[in-house]
């Protein structure tokens, strides 16, 4: 792993992934560790964030190191004209990871190319957020002692959430059942049907958020991702298709975990929230430690 660039979840192995998720679990016992002294993190936010940027930065902190960035692209001289790749260019020079977002697929792999330095992807559009995606696998090994034989049910805007779609990608290694709950215009793409299909995964999918999650293990909700839809009228359509409520949890399975990459709108009701099955704070925590550990492993450091 070490210098090498995290642009899509599939750029790491299996292992690679057990990896990072055992050593997030010993920052999470440690947190506070001087391991990133004499380093400089780049923290290039072109898209709006909460949790990626802060805890990426929290976990810079925590590790002794410093960091430089942006969390807004209009207060650089990307607004005067300049190319990503020569911000890219002039930022390598400066740091020694770079982590970015940014809302054009591709963007991060374009990066990669021109960077002598790991670029990290914190989200590059619709496409991938593999970061997002090892705290979602950490969260679900943490609350299910497994990742295998799991029956997760992606709820929300499949079409447009990259991190569905990384998600897929990660835990179609580890003999899932998946249940595709979406609005028809927000179906899983075809591409990820076809890949589960080529390794003979099941999935099903449905109209309907019903009783069908008793047999859930995984709820991971998705938001209806406004920010990405042409015509603000077809938003208006599906925007509030599914609300999952306390009272829809009555006969769910006991080790069921809802999660949410956040942030939420109206896709959860605010009754869930004290409700123990809810876990989605817990694993905006979990970003912290596990992006502890992604950018010890790719700076060579552990
Ligand atoms: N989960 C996630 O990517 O959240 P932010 O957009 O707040 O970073």
């Amino acid at each position: 792993m070490k210098n090498k660039s995290l642009i899509s979840i599939n750029d790491f192995s299996k292992e690679e992934y057990f990896k990072i998720l055992d050593l997030a679990e010993e920052f999470q016992k440690n947190p506070n560790q001087k391991l990133l002294e004499n380093h400089v993190v780049a923290s290039l936010f072109f898209e709006p964030s909460t949790r990626t940027r802060l805890s990426f930065e929290t976990a810079v902190q925590r590790l002794g190191g410093r960091v430089i960035g942006f969390s807004e692209a209009s207060s650089t001289s990307v607004s005067k004209g300049e190319s990503l790749k020569d911000t890219i260019l002039t930022v390598s020079r400066y740091a020694d990871l770079i982590i970015m977002r940014h809302p054009i697929e591709g963007s991060a792999r374009h990066a990669s190319v021109v960077s002598d330095k790991p670029i990290i992807n914190a989200g590059d559009g619709s496409n991938q957020h593999p970061t997002q995606c090892l705290l979602d696998l950490y969260s679900i090994r943490k609350t299910q002692g497994t990742l295998e034989n799991l029956n997760l049910f992606l709820v929300g805007d499949l079409k447009y959430g990259r991190t569905v779609h990384s998600l897929l990608q990660a835990m179609a290694q580890f003999n899932p059942v998946f249940n595709f709950v979406s609005p028809p215009s927000l179906r899983m793409p075809q591409e990820y049907k076809d890949h589960l299909d080529e390794l003979g995964i099941k999935y099903y999918e449905h109209d309907q958020l019903d009783e069908n999650i008793n047999h859930a293990d995984i709820i991971y909700v998705t938001r209806v991702q406004k920010e990405r839809f042409s015509d603000p009228m077809d938003y208006e359509k599906v925007k509030n298709a599914y609300i999952l409520k306390n009272k829809m949890l009555e006969n769910t399975k006991p080790n069921l975990k809802i999660l949410h990459p956040l942030p939420r709108v109206n896709e959860i009701n605010t009754d869930v929230d004290t409700n123990e099955k809810a876990y989605y704070f817990d694993q905006a925590e979990n970003g912290v430690y596990t992006r502890m550990a992604i950018m010890a492993l790719m700076l060579g450091i552990k």
